[in-house]
């Protein structure tokens, strides 16, 4: 399975997902090939609020309820908007497939590209 990604400045990619796989640590695991990344400063601990995203959306519909605990972490991120989410809480399934996300610019790192995507 797969999920679309875009930066703050515009760029791109897709990346090859594992079910079962937080959509952060997709981001992660991939970015120093995508050259996306992410700050994810607590590792998914739900702590940070450092790995905010924006599902595109024709996602809301698909993706899991928000716990209160995501709820007030993100209540400490900027720029917050009604398509926010902690990218931490998102599991990869199935029905989350093809799933778009932005990252926020407070969720976002500069990662030099190694090798091509
Ligand atoms: S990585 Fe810290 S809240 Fe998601």
């Amino acid at each position: 399975m797969k999920i679309h990604v875009t930066d703050p400045n515009g760029n791109s990619a897709e990346l090859e997902a594992l079910e079962g796989f937080r959509v952060m640590e997709v981001i992660r695991d991939w970015s120093s090939e995508s050259g996306i990344g992410i700050k994810a400063e607590c590792g998914g601990a739900c702590a940070c609020a450092t790995c905010h995203v924006y599902v595109a959306d024709n996602w809301a519909g698909k993706l899991p309820v928000m716990l209160d605990e995501e709820e007030d972490r993100l209540d400490e991120a900027f720029d917050v908007e009604p398509n926010s989410r902690l990218s931490c809480q998102l599991l990869m399934s199935e029905e989350l497939d093809g799933l778009q996300v932005t990252i926020a610019s407070d969720a976002s790192v500069e990662i030099e590209r190694v090798k091509a995507a």
